[in-house]
């Protein structure tokens, strides 16, 4: 009787858990935000703890995301973010993942608002390290900014059409990104985040299945200095 009722409990206990681990995703977006652009509104930002961040295009977050660009989140209220199970990426983190909110912070409490809205939905393949150590390692691959520059496209606070920075993204990168505009104090809109695709089991980039939700650019579009 007893062993027949620990069975019972082992098996809710493995659906449980076998619930919280289900795959509820089609694909990622890997979000690449440009520091320049963050920084360049009215709400200004606030350089990390660390220093100012390099002039190059950081991690806003690594999105697990469904083909009707609906998407699951605050997937797994146990596994709060553990800044010691990251410990050795933090200088990556820091480097390629900055935070520009304000007031001035050490990054965790970004870091912890992306693993447990975004990544926790993603533990059928992530734990916390990998979660962090894979979305790294596609923004390193990308060289976004590279590629643009490769198409003539810089950070000189010049002004860009849609196609010239689709086009250099894709030439040099293989993939199409969605390209979102914020604005700058005067209003001129600005390139501000690139939305990659990653495939479902996170090591392979392609074309987005839908747009997301984000503000589109016009077709004159400003590449501010950081
Ligand atoms: C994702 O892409 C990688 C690399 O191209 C490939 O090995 C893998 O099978 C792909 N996974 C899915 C689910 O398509």
């Amino acid at each position: 009787m007893a062993a027949r009722l620990s069975l019972a409990i082992l098996l809710v206990v493995l659906a449980v858990a076998g619930r919280a681990a289900a795959q509820d995703y089609d694909f990622f977006y890997l979000v690449l935000q440009w520091p320049g652009s963050y920084c360049d509104t009215k709400q200004s930002c606030c350089y990390p703890k660390s220093g100012k961040p390099a002039a190059d295009f950081g991690i806003h977050g690594l999105w697990p995301n469904r083909d009707d660009g609906s998407y699951p989140q605050n997937c797994d209220p146990d596994a709060a973010f553990n800044p010691s199970k990251v410990s050795d990426l933090l200088s990556s983190l820091r480097a390629k993942w900055p935070t520009l909110a304000c007031p001035t912070n050490d990054g965790l409490r970004f870091w912890g608002h992306e693993w447990e809205k975004h990544g926790t939905c993603a533990e059928n393949i992530f734990d916390e390290h990998s979660y962090f150590q894979t979305a790294i390692s596609l923004r390193d691959q990308l060289r976004v900014l590279d590629a643009l520059a490769a198409g003539g496209v810089n950070p000189d606070g010049g002004y860009y059409t849609l196609s010239q920075i689709k086009n250099a993204i894709r030439q040099g990168t293989g993939v199409e990104p969605f390209v979102e505009c914020n604005r700058d104090e005067s209003g001129n809109s600005q390139l501000y985040q690139l939305y990659f695709c990653v495939n479902a089991s996170g090591d392979g980039f392609m074309q987005c299945p839908v747009s997301p939700g984000a503000r589109a650019c016009g077709n004159r579009i400003e590449f501010p200095a950081f």
